[in-house]
């Protein structure tokens, strides 16, 4: 199956069919997130998918953003066009781990960021995305010490925004992120005077970016750690001729529809997630004729996660 005119209209009428909504992470491949109803990051899809009138949420995304969808709405059916599709930042930790960190801080709030399973959210105080990771741990009691998980990147970053000592950070990363190197950034910066930088707080040159604008090789106002949802509005309103992206490379996708007049060239063209790239066109083709993959999250678990989910969406709105 191939991305076809006739593809999309099948697809959405299939969906019509099914009464289903269709939401794409802005890292899926272009021909989804055109055929989807909406595009968004992790945090406009969990609104989104919290509010949608519909019963049906088909979402092409990766595991844990279905799961997400289906713990906010558990009476609704959830569907994955390929449940393989799991994200290696979420594997970086397990429940039982976080179970022995909080045993070391029995004290502290536990903050998750939404790239994790339901059973470690279940253990979970609030749970933020890359888009409101700074509002959530601004928002918790300053005397409280903050566990900080999974990933050590974002992590760092929060803990600079936010200047806050009594942070503890699980070292996990995102294999995709942790890969776009300084290295690379500070190669491609060089390479491209002018350009601004729109950097996912997941990258490994996160703090590379941070020290090019230090040593002025950049202009400071021109280097911006974005959620994907970020780097679109700042895409609308940049005044650059030319952006280099540190992220996933679908997001040039979106970047270029909504700015198209500005020249988006990726930091690293390899940085690809293959989990992301599971949902494709024949993929979802199935998932629509046949109702799979059907996302299940036991109530319990989903009980237990509720809460700290639902607090991530309430901040930062
Ligand atoms: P955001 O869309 O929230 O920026 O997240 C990026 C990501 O890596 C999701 O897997
Ligand atoms: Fe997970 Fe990284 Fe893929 Fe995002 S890009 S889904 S964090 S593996």
């Amino acid at each position: 199956v191939e991305a076809s005119e006739e593809w999309a209209a099948e697809i959405k009428r299939l969906a019509r069919e099914r009464g289903a909504t269709l939401l794409a992470h802005n890292y899926q491949l272009p021909a989804i997130q055109d055929v989807a109803d909406h595009v968004g990051d992790s945090l406009a899809l969990s609104r989104i998918a919290a509010e949608a009138p519909e019963d049906t949420i088909v979402f092409c995304g990766v595991h844990f953003m279905a799961e997400t969808a289906k713990i906010l709405s558990p009476a609704k059916t959830v569907l994955i066009p390929d449940e393989r599709a799991g994200c290696s930042l979420a594997d970086s930790i397990t429940a039982d781990q976080l179970r022995e960190w909080k045993a070391e801080y029995p004290d502290a709030v536990v903050v998750s960021y939404v790239n994790t399973t339901a059973e470690v959210k279940g253990l979970t105080d609030i749970c933020c995305t890359s888009s409101n990771a700074v509002d959530v741990v601004a928002s918790i009691d300053p005397d409280r010490e903050v566990l900080f998980l999974p990933d050590q990147f974002l992590g760092a970053h929060v803990k600079r925004v936010t200047g806050r000592k009594n942070m503890q950070i699980w070292a996990g990363e995102c294999h995709v992120h942790a890969g776009i190197n300084g290295d690379e950034l500070t190669a491609q910066a060089k390479a491209h005077p002018g350009a601004e930088l729109f950097v996912h707080p997941e990258c490994g040159c996160a703090t590379s970016a941070l020290y090019l604008a230090g040593e002025g090789f950049v202009p400071e106002d021109k280097v911006k750690i974005l959620s994907t949802g970020g780097m679109l509005d700042a895409a609308r309103a940049t005044g650059a001729k030319q952006v280099l992206v540190a992220t996933e490379v679908g997001m040039l996708h979106q970047l270029r529809k909504a700015a198209p007049e500005v020249d988006f060239q990726a930091v690293n063209d390899r940085a690809s997630c293959p989990y992301m790239k599971m949902i494709t066109p024949a993929a979802l083709l199935r998932c629509l004729l046949e109702g799979k993959d059907e996302v299940h999250v036991d109530l319990a678990t989903a009980e237990r996660a509720r809460k700290s989910v639902q607090r991530m969406i309430e901040i930062g709105n």
